[in-house]
């Protein structure tokens, strides 16, 4: 699951490609700072916002440990006033050992505001915001003559294609940005787009051609970029990792989540969205056809929704892998032909042989909701689905209804609008994902920063190994394997350099070849979506790619990729607080270092370890390992299920330990393998402490480090709408959940109970 954007379906999120993540959504949501104010350079800027500190250092905050050796260079203070900047001001009064979440943010908590645009934010969303920022830099200027390719590429016409390759990013930023040729076009291009639908689909009667069946119209819909119902799409094999194939699974429903279909408040805002959209394409003196449309789309859709599988069975491999010849998948559900649906969109010499049936128990039910639903519903439904897929590109007054639902399910003003470059910002990071990233690591990555990341990724696969080696409760034959797991794995660091190689001008140009941009962003927008479309069907005839990447470089984020068996890093995420040369060792290990150990162990969590040292889906465990390991993870399944969040409406909402249990496994085993990796480096040469931290020990700035990623909070419809949907605990949580399972943290904090609640790797 790559999860890019903040309001993606069930169904787009499941089909995308199997993988697990840090976050559940770029928190593309940065803060109105002047442009290359806070671009990370190495050593030069603070903490993701404007250093804080102006005051009188040699003030004694606290008591100096005399024979302790103390940083005092320029990035050690101010990262450490950026630590008290964000530490509870009682804190002395607030006990670490029960709520470090609470000790280490609540000031940051208290001096952080969300933008209108904003539905949660956090110290990740400001790295993020600060890496828009440098990107937006680089958009808005002209080409960086000064550049240089690298040497290795930098032959022959290499110069004329790398300006090339801008000046298309250019086109695409630009055809965004011109709002005035986006509000003279208002409603037409995607009116058209309906029109042409409504001429396929309804029945002429004056000739005895039938009209288009409901598979054409799937197809139709599919390659205007939306999917009804259901969809097909190219994905790698989870038993034969090294090849593709075609996984078919449910459509897009306009809920985020299930649950809101069970939820009158969220059904009457997601009604009048419809009507409200319906309104301004079709005119609103069809205003009451419309009303019966909507409310006739509403029934479906919960019909649909009733039939899905919940959010925790729909991402677990042995729910959703099922290999199943097309004549049967077509039986399933006889409404629709799958086998018709793939041709359209498969290369012409593509033979179909088993295909992927992610939702099993849907279909069947989906084709009763069908012989139970009129076609004027069913063509409405998926003209709502066109119009979902396009909504976005239209000027701001014709989108405003759908905005208007998009914006209360996620808790902001309803009214409220991102600035437009933000948007076209990430316009550019979907859809030209890797020429922008060649012009984001040319200014905010260099080679230190990977080798230092490798090594820190490297010191955590040692300790991850060593500490396998030593599980009593595993068999040697699983434990071999799994030891051979971590040594295979496949890191990647920084940005793309194979498929395609975002250094290599030409390898760039080529990819995009096919890609024309113009100065119409609505035309843009069906010409990204053809060219993606036509290269992910056009993998069918190739084994999987293993080179290419799942996230952009600017992406504050990383993954873990289970058929690939590999981890992921983008440049964007190795930058400060988490990760810095220049501060002592445990910041960059306790932030950074947790990340890498989170993904890491994503690869032994209750859905990675299913895939073998090779990447390839299969039982490699033992009956009673296997025993053992169910046992552990319902000791984290019950924990976490104990944490709540209070809903807008002030009632208890508890987190789905199912769902999160793997991201909360994740949490916990990185953090202690990224404690065990840094100790090892302070053993043999110690850190130093931090100016006006030296209260604290080593180990505690270490906790502390890891504590201050998660600063961050979320408006209460959000908090609600994370819960039903995404995978991740809460960022409190994320803290309170995690340090209560380290025995590193409760010796480091002399806590009174010194045994974790939960504890795996
Ligand atoms: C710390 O201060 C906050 C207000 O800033 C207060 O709500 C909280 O109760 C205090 N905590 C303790 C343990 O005193
Ligand atoms: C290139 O020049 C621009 C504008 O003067 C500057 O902001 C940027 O940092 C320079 N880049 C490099 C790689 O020197
Ligand atoms: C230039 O490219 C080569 C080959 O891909 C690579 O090994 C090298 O690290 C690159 N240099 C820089 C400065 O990124
Ligand atoms: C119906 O079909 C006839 C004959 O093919 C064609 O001339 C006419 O334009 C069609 N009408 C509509 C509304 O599509
Ligand atoms: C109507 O259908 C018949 C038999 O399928 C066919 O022979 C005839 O040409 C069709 N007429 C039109 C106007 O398409
Ligand atoms: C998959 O591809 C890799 C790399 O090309 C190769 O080493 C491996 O043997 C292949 N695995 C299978 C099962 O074919
Ligand atoms: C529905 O919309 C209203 C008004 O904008 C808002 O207050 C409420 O929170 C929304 N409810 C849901 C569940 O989205
Ligand atoms: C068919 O629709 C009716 C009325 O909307 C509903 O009561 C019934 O449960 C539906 N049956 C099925 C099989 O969905
Ligand atoms: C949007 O605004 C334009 C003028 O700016 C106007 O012509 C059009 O009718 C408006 N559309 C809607 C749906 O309000
Ligand atoms: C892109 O533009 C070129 C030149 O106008 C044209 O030949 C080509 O067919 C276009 N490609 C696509 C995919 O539209
Ligand atoms: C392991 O468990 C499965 C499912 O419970 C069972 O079918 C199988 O026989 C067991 N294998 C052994 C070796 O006990
Ligand atoms: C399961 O774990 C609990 C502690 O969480 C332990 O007491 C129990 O013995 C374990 N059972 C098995 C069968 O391993
Ligand atoms: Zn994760």
């Amino acid at each position: 699951m790559v999860y890019n954007g903040s309001s993606s379906s069930l169904s787009s999120r499941k089909l995308l490609v199997a993988s697990v993540a840090l976050l559940s959504s770029v928190v593309a949501s940065p803060v109105n700072q002047s442009p290359l104010n806070g671009v990370y350079k190495r050593g030069i800027h603070a903490y993701g916002r404007p250093p804080p500190f102006v005051g009188d250092w040699s003030s004694p905050r606290s008591v100096r440990r005399q024979d302790e050796d103390v940083c005092e260079t320029e990035a050690c203070k101010s990262f450490a006033d950026s630590i008290i900047a964000g530490r509870a001001k009682n804190y002395t009064d607030v006990d670490p050992c029960t709520d470090f979440a609470t000790y280490t943010c609540a000031n940051w908590w208290a001096t952080h505001d969300f933008r209108a645009d904003q539905s949660n934010i956090g110290v990740l969303s400001i790295m993020s915001d600060v890496n828009t920022a440098l990107m937006r830099t680089i958009l808005e200027s002209p080409y960086p003559s000064n550049t240089t390719i690298n040497s290795t590429y930098a032959t022959g016409d290499a110069d004329d294609l790398d300006k090339q390759n801008f000046e298309k990013m250019i086109a695409a930023y630009d055809s965004c940005m011109d709002v005035e040729a986006i509000e003279a076009a208002g409603a037409k291009p995607l009116q058209d787009i309906l029109k042409a639908f409504d001429g396929l689909s309804s029945s002429n009667e004056t000739s005895n051609e039938t009209a288009l069946d409901l598979t054409d119209k799937l197809i139709w819909v599919q390659r205007y970029g939306g999917s009804g119902l259901v969809q097909a799409a190219v994905t790698t094999d989870d038993k034969n990792p090294n090849l593709t194939t075609v996984a078919l699974s449910s459509g897009l429903l306009g809920l985020d989540a299930k649950e809101y279909y069970s939820d009158d408040a969220a059904i009457a805002n997601y009604t009048t969205a419809i009507v409200g959209m319906f309104d301004n394409l079709y005119g609103e003196n069809k205003h009451e056809t419309n009303e019966k449309l909507a409310g006739n789309i509403v029934a479906m859709e919960k019909a649909l929704a009733d039939a899905l599988p919940s959010a925790a069975q729909s991402g677990n491999v042995e729910y959703y892998y099922n290999p199943t010849p097309i004549a049967e998948a077509d039986a399933l559900l006889p409404q629709i032909s799958f086998s018709r649906l793939i041709k359209a969109f498969a290369p012409s010499d593509y033979t179909i042989g088993d295909v992927i049936v992610y939702t099993p128990d849907y279909f069947p039910k989906v084709s009763s909701v069908l012989s139970n639903t009129t076609s004027a519903t069913v063509d409405a439904y998926l003209e709502w689905v066109l119009i979902q897929t396009w909504a976005t590109r239209l000027s701001n007054n014709v989108s405003a209804p759908y905005r208007r639902l998009q914006n209360e399910l996620q808790g902001k003003d309803p009214e409220a609008v991102a600035e437009r470059w933000r948007t076209c910002f990430t316009d550019v990071d979907t859809n030209l994902p890797w020429i922008e990233s060649a012009f984001f690591v040319r200014e905010a990555f260099s080679p230190e920063a990977k080798t230092f990341g490798e090594r820190i990724i490297t010191d955590i696969e040692n300790v991850f190994e060593a500490k396998l080696k030593t599980y009593e409760w595993m068999s040697d034959e699983v434990k071999d394997l799994a030891v051979q797991k971590v040594l295979n794995m496949v890191e990647k660091i920084g940005y793309p350099d194979v498929s395609p190689n975002v250094q290599d001008p030409k390898a760039l140009a080529d990819f995009y070849a096919t890609l024309n941009v113009t100065d119409s962003w609505f035309e843009n927008g069906l010409a990204y979506k053809n060219f993606s479309l036509s290269g992910s069907w056009a993998g069918l005839n190739h084994p999987t790619d293993k080179d290419r990447w799942l996230m952009t470089a600017p992406t504050v984020n990383a993954y873990f990729n289970p058929p690939a068996n590999e981890i992921a890093f983008p440049a964007g995420i190795m930058q400060q607080p988490l990760f810095n040369l220049d501060l002592p060792e445990y910041i960059s290990y306790g932030a950074f270092g947790a990340v890498a150990g989170h993904e890491l162990t994503h690869a032994f969590d209750s859905s990675g370890s299913h895939y073998d040292e090779n990447g390839a889906y299969r039982d490699w465990w033992d009956n009673a390992t296997l025993a053992a390991f169910e046992n552990k993870t319902q000791c984290f399944i019950k924990q976490f299920s104990e944490y709540s969040i209070t809903t807008p409406a002030g009632e208890e909402l508890h987190i789905n330990g199912e769902l999160t249990q793997g991201e909360n496994v994740a949490d916990t085993g990185g953090l202690s393998a990224a404690f065990t990796a840094w100790q090892k480096r302070n053993d043999a040469e110690p850190n130093q402490l931090l100016p006006g931290l030296e209260e604290y020990t080593r180990e505690q700035l270490f906790y502390l480090s890891f504590g201050g990623v998660w600063c961050g909070k979320r408006r209460p419809a959000e908090a609600v709408r994370r819960i039903y949907s995404d995978p991740h605990s809460p960022p409190n949580v994320r803290i309170l959940g995690t340090v209560a399972n380290q025995r590193g943290f409760k010796k480091a904090f002399n806590c009174p109970s010194k045994e974790p609640t939960c504890e795996l790797w």
